[in-house]
């Protein structure tokens, strides 16, 4: 048996199930010196029955890797590396420098004082603020100031610069960008802005002054940009939200009190490639399984927990990440019976949404939970 050929038949009706004969692997050599291929001997790896990810569900502590990020300011200069990042390596996903599916993460650090250098990429990004102060960016002229758990956007085409003030201290966040996507898609690009910083247009913090009204859009305001013309996301504002929302809803069995970012122009995702959300799960609440397509990249907020996917358990804590790859079974768990677990999200919802790959189905076994095998 020729085990290239014959290696993903499977002996079931409607699918491929050759057995290669002399012939046969003649003709396969044949077909491959024209760079060609018979369908048969790779349908069935190419179409799987379902969502197949190459992705593994990790867990980086941040207590493992903040030593080991801070390490990075005495060893270069955002000069020297544009970018002073440690990124997060999926070990299924190494290839594509991706922390699952097709998303890229890593923990940057800044002193205060530093800058580094203005720069536009046709990738997307974003970045959660883990600690310090005097964090800010500037992006197409708006300056916003960042502090623990804010979030802002730096969609693609936009230049955009990361500093900390002078009066600041050392600070870490977490990048998020869909790096590895706009690869795949033989899209990106990347310049350096010529004068290696950007001119500070508008008011600071002017997006959110205009955009950040609960309920509210400002009357006479156009945006038809692709991506929220409000750039920061605040950590207060979002938490008093999911508090108010939980005092009146249940939520949802999966996610417990769960609320997504949004464009306030169009009540759409963030970003055209990226989403993101923010869950609150209540004290003593454990949510049921369930499995989707999308890549999901969860940052603890707050509080303390565990996940499990695939059946396998993680406990997290505050600044602890975890992956969720696509098509994983999972479900939250709060730890603690009197304060609640608050989890960040980013993921790539927005692609799966507007290419119609949207897919979910719940755990039906086992009262809607895994059995924990590790
Ligand atoms: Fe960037
Ligand atoms: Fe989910």
């Amino acid at each position: 048996m020729d085990t290239d050929y014959d290696s993903h038949r499977e002996d079931v009706a409607g699918r491929a199930n050759v057995e290669t004969t002399p012939e046969l692997r003649a003709y396969y050599e044949e077909l491959a010196g024209a760079e060609a291929g018979a369908l048969w001997t790779v349908a069935n790896k190419i179409e799987p029955w379902e969502p197949v990810s190459a992705s593994l569900p990790v867990l980086w502590r941040y207590e493992a890797l903040r030593d080991k990020v801070l390490k990075s300011l005495d060893l270069v200069t955002p000069e020297q590396a544009g970018r002073r990042v440690i990124y997060l390596s999926n070990p299924g996903r190494r290839d594509v420098v991706a922390a699952v599916g097709w998303l890229y993460s890593g923990l940057q650090v800044m002193r205060a004082g530093e800058r580094a250098s203005a720069h536009i990429h046709t990738a997307s990004a974003l970045r959660f603020i883990i600690e310090g102060q005097g964090a800010y960016t500037v992006v197409d002229g708006h300056k916003m100031t960042l502090g623990p758990n804010d979030f802002v956007l730096t969609p693609n085409g936009t230049w955009h610069e990361h500093a900390v003030a002078e009066e600041g201290t050392d600070c870490i966040w977490q990048d998020g960008l869909d790096i590895p996507l706009t690869n795949a898609m033989e899209a990106n690009s990347y310049a350096v802005h010529e004068d290696l910083t950007q001119a500070v247009t508008y008011p600071v913090d002017a997006s959110s002054g205009v955009w950040a009204a609960p309920g509210l859009v400002p009357t006479g305001h156009r945006w038809n940009k692709g991506y929220s013309p409000l750039l920061k996301y605040q950590w207060e504002a979002t938490y008093e939200a999911l508090q108010r929302h939980a005092k009146v809803s249940d939520g949802s069995e999966f996610d417990g009190i769960m609320m997504t970012f949004v464009n306030p122009a169009t009540g759409g995702h963030v970003m055209q490639t990226i989403g993101a959300s923010m869950q609150m799960l209540r004290p003593g609440e454990r949510t049921k399984a369930h499995r989707h397509t999308g890549s999901f990249l969860y940052h603890c907020a707050k509080g303390a927990g565990h996940s499990i996917i695939n059946g396998k358990r993680f406990d997290w804590k505050e600044h602890d990440i975890f992956c969720v790859p696509s098509w994983a079974w999972h479900e939250h768990a709060n730890a603690s019976d009197t304060e609640d677990a608050c989890l960040f999200c980013f993921n790539d919802l927005p692609v799966m949404e507007k290419l119609g790959y949207w897919r979910e189905e719940a755990f039906g076994d086992n009262g809607g939970r895994q059995p924990v095998l590790a």
